[in-house]
């Protein structure tokens, strides 16, 4: 069976972009494939937290991440601190990659940009970890959006030094960029991805907003003047992400649903309703979850376990070909 590995960091709520470009795709994939899901607490840690911050995402992701449908019964659902072989194995990792290698990543250039105050070498190393992470599993794909794509081949091109430098020890993962997904855009901003780092209240439906929030939200939209619904995200990127919008929440092709349109104002009643429809199982079975720390717990800790189980093989592997003296 395919080994599918994914990673997402603990920092902030999900958002309904979140939902529909990835995760609802990862519930899809845990049932065809084996599947493994991690919250990357230690990639959360590269620039400055808080103490305590980190678990309490931490927890409250898995919960999320659980209500949106991964069930801890089918897939593997862990968080990456828990399984020490993580940063063990993200050493042979940085000495597999070059500085130059690394200076190349877009994310780094991003982040540091960010955090100039402090750049932590973390932040610089974050692609090995990423790729200890993945090589760990013998991980065959790779769901992340194109935004990943290049810590992906940073990953193929680690694994590919090592197996020459000391043998056959790792499997060549690829990314794979769902065709599924929706593409939903900021609400206010409609020609930027809905990001939780772009800090647009007014344009981000988080997963566990009120119903009311989420229509005024959708209701409050940036469209444009001309009045015609079509689906174009050159020309007409605010309706089209509407329509985007609901026809993932609804299952249904965001093109021949522009037809069904002549105004605006319906499309967003329309928008909104079917996002609302789609949260409602989903935030009742969060409070439940929310109302259960111990069971979470115990729901990550045989994922960790189970996780494991495939970690300190490999990781045991990699070491035995470099050849350490045996303790
Ligand atoms: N870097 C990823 C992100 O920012 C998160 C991540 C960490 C990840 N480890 C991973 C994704 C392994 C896929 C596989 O979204």
């Amino acid at each position: 069976m395919t080994r599918v590995f994914s990673g997402i960091q603990p920092t902030g709520d999900l958002h309904i972009g979140n939902y529909l470009g990835a995760i609802r795709n990862w519930s899809r994939m845990q049932h065809e494939t084996d599947a493994i899901f991690c919250v990357v607490d230690l990639h959360a840690i590269t620039v400055p937290k808080t103490p305590g911050e980190v678990g309490a995402a931490s927890l409250r992701l898995s919960q999320l991440l659980m209500a949106a449908g991964l069930d801890p019964a089918v897939c593997t659902l862990f968080v990456q601190s828990h399984v020490r072989e993580h940063t063990e194995c993200a050493w042979l990792m940085e000495c597999s990659v070059s500085f130059g290698e690394l200076s190349r990543m877009t994310q780094f250039k991003d982040k540091s940009d960010q955090h100039k105050d402090f750049i932590s070498g973390g932040l610089f190393t974050y692609p090995a970890l990423q790729a200890a992470d993945i090589l760990l599993y013998d991980t065959d794909e790779v769901p992340v959006g194109d935004d990943q794509r290049q810590h992906i081949e940073i990953t193929r091109d680690i694994a590919e030094r090592f197996n020459s430098r000391y043998g056959d020890t790792f499997v060549l993962p690829k990314a794979v960029v769902p065709k599924a997904a929706a593409r939903v855009m900021d609400l206010q901003q409609p020609t930027n991805k809905m990001s939780k780092s772009l800090d647009s209240p007014k344009g981000t439906v988080n997963l566990l907003d009120e119903p009311k929030q989420i229509a005024k939200k959708i209701r409050s939209a940036v469209t444009d003047n001309d009045g015609e619904v079509s689906f174009d995200f050159t020309e007409k990127p605010g309706v089209s992400n509407l329509l985007s919008i609901l026809g993932a929440a609804t299952d249904r092709d965001p093109a021949s649903l522009a037809g069904d349109y002549e105004q605006y104002g319906q499309l967003k009643v329309d928008a909104a309703d079917a996002v609302v429809a789609l949260l409602e199982p989903f935030q009742a079975r969060f409070r439940e979850l929310e109302a259960d720390p111990g069971e979470t717990a115990r729901l990550l800790k045989v994922g960790a376990e189970k996780a494991r189980e495939t970690a300190a093989v490999t990781l045991a592997r990699a070491k035995a070909n470099i050849g350490f003296l045996a303790d």
